[in-house]
Formats: C-alpha cells, sequence, structure tokens
C-alpha cells in the first residue's frame, strides 16, 4: 500500500520542518523526491539526509514564485530522474520576513508577499507540472493549507489567510478540470505545528495546546504519512477535499 517507487515528487519549501518530513516520508515511500527550497543548504542538507538513509533525492534551490525559475528547475530535475514530476506538494507558504499583525497596522506593501507565495507560488509549480501528469494519465497534487483559511483569528495573520484561501478556491477547481484526466487535487489543512514551539512563549504554547485534543503539536513525519496517501495509487477516487490535519482542534 502507498507504493510510490517511479514515482517522482517535488516537495516545495522543503528545506525544513513541515517540508522536510514530507520529502522523507515520500522518499522512504520509494518516490525519487526533488527537494525545494529558497535556501540551496537547507535542500541540500534534506536532500542528503535522504539519500544516506537509502533514498533518492535531488536538492532544487529556485523561488517558487519565479515562473521562468520553477519552469526550469522542473525540467531539470525531469532530466535528471530520467522521469516527468507525478507527485506536487505545494509546501512553501510561509513568506520570508513575515511579519504577524493585525490588517489596520499593515501597510499595503506588507500585503503582496504571503499572497505571492500561497497563490503564484502554488500556480507556478502547478502550471510547470500539469501538462505532463494529464498526458500520463496520472498525477497528484497536495496543496499544504492551514485552518486559517477558514476561520476568522485575531492573530494578525489575514493576508496568509487570504493567501491560503485562494489557494484553496484553487485547487477545488483544478480537481474539477483534472479528475477526467487521472490527476487528483487535495488540501491537508493543517494545525500547529511542532516547530512554532521555538517562536513563540511557553504561555502562548500552553494557550494553543488547550485547543488540541490531543494535546500536543503537529508532527512533520505524520504530515508526510498523509501527504504519502494522497500521493498514492490508492487515493484515486479522493480529490478536491480538503482534510483538517490539527489534532482534533474545533477552533483551526
Ligand atoms: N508551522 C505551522 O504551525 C503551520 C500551521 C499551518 C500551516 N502551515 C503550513 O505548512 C507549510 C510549511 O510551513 P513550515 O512551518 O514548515 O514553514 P517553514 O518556514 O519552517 O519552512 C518553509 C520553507 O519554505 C522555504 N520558502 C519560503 N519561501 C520560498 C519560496 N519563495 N520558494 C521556495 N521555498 C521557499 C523557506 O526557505 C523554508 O525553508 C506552509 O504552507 C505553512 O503555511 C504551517
Amino acid at each position: 500500500m502507498f507504493d510510490l517507487h517511479g514515482r517522482v515528487a517535488l516537495v516545495t519549501g522543503a528545506g525544513q520542518s513541515v517540508g522536510a518530513g514530507i520529502a522523507t516520508v515520500l522518499a522512504r515511500q520509494g518516490a525519487a523526491v526533488v527537494v525545494n527550497d529558497l535556501y540551496a543548504d537547507r535542500a541540500e542538507q534534506v536532500s542528503k539526509a535522504i539519500v544516506a538513509e537509502g533514498g533518492r533525492a535531488i536538492a532544487a534551490a529556485f523561488d517558487i514564485t519565479d515562473l521562468d525559475s520553477v519552469v526550469e528547475h522542473v525540467d531539470r530535475a525531469a532530466e535528471k530522474f530520467d522521469h516527468h514530476i507525478d507527485i506536487l506538494v505545494n509546501n512553501a507558504g510561509i513568506a520570508e520576513g513575515r511579519v504577524n499583525l493585525p490588517f489596520r497596522q499593515l501597510t499595503p506593501d506588507q500585503w503582496r508577499a504571503p499572497i505571492d507565495l500561497n497563490i503564484y507560488g502554488a500556480l507556478n509549480c502547478t502550471k510547470a507540472v500539469l501538462d505532463k501528469m494529464c498526458d500520463a494519465g496520472w498525477g497528484r497534487i497536495v496543496q499544504i493549507s492551514s485552518g486559517s483559511a477558514r476561520a476568522g483569528q485575531n492573530i494578525g495573520v489575514s493576508m496568509y489567510a487570504t493567501g491560503k484561501s485562494g489557494v484553496e478556491g484553487f485547487i477545488r477547481h483544478l480537481a474539477a478540470e483534472t479528475g477526467q484526466f487521472g490527476v487528483t487535487a487535495n488540501i491537508l489543512a493543517l494545525g500547529h505545528q511542532k516547530n512554532l514551539e521555538s517562536k513563540m512563549t511557553e504561555q502562548m504554547i500552553r494557550d494553543i495546546l488547550a485547543t488540541i485534543p490531543i494535546g500536543r503539536l503537529g508532527d512533520s513525519i505524520e504530515i508526510g504519512a498523509a501527504c504519502a496517501y494522497l500521493a498514492s495509487d490508492e487515493s484515486g477516487g479522493m480529490t478536491g477535499q480538503t482534510i483538517d490535519f490539527n489534532g482534533g482542534s474545533q477552533t483551526r
């Protein structure tokens, strides 16, 4: 079950945290993985770790908001693995230098980055891989999103949520268009992840944990396992869905 041998996966923003977990698990299931990140050293480190445990991976440092660069690297990766990309995980979503502020305190020049990254980043990567997936009659697109796409929160993430809700809409329409070609597209809407621990005070973490029935933050290997399912043959009947992966939190 969930055997990915013979598949090539591109995971964006996979140089650390959630994306690194996803890339690691897809490789463990047999996929050859293109480990993308804005930072070459991060992508190299994850790619090397995958290879060290017997998997297949290459590092690909590029900015997913730059369509020309995305297309160039996708083509290069396909050459390297002698196979087109048939699994895309649009994971990168936290913009560089992100600031969490209420909308009233944001200046217009702070609106664009999270929207560009979450919407144009996903559009660019999807554009670069979609035709080959449809031509081959098989493809899997997994969009990493957040509960904030569908729940209003007073934590200063309105522009991030604008990007996430926009891309969720895109994925639902994409799924409707590409199901006939054997290409599925689904959304994993995450709750708070372990990597937040280093960025928050103990009190903030306690407040968050109080809203999560399983009593702990999200684990990137578990997110990777969900992606492995959504990337597998066995998930072919599921498309256009948004799956909350948040420890049972009702507050998102
Ligand atoms: N961490 C959480 O608690 C949480 C909660 C809900 C949803 N998410 C979602 O999970 C995904 C991963 O989040 P994370 O916490 O692991 O993020 P992270 O910031 O720890 O890591 C993301 C990686 O993406 C890379 N990146 C940023 N911009 C890029 C670009 N333009 N092109 C290529 N790579 C780029 C960064 O260099 C970084 O290494 C995001 O989509 C995020 O919105 C995270």
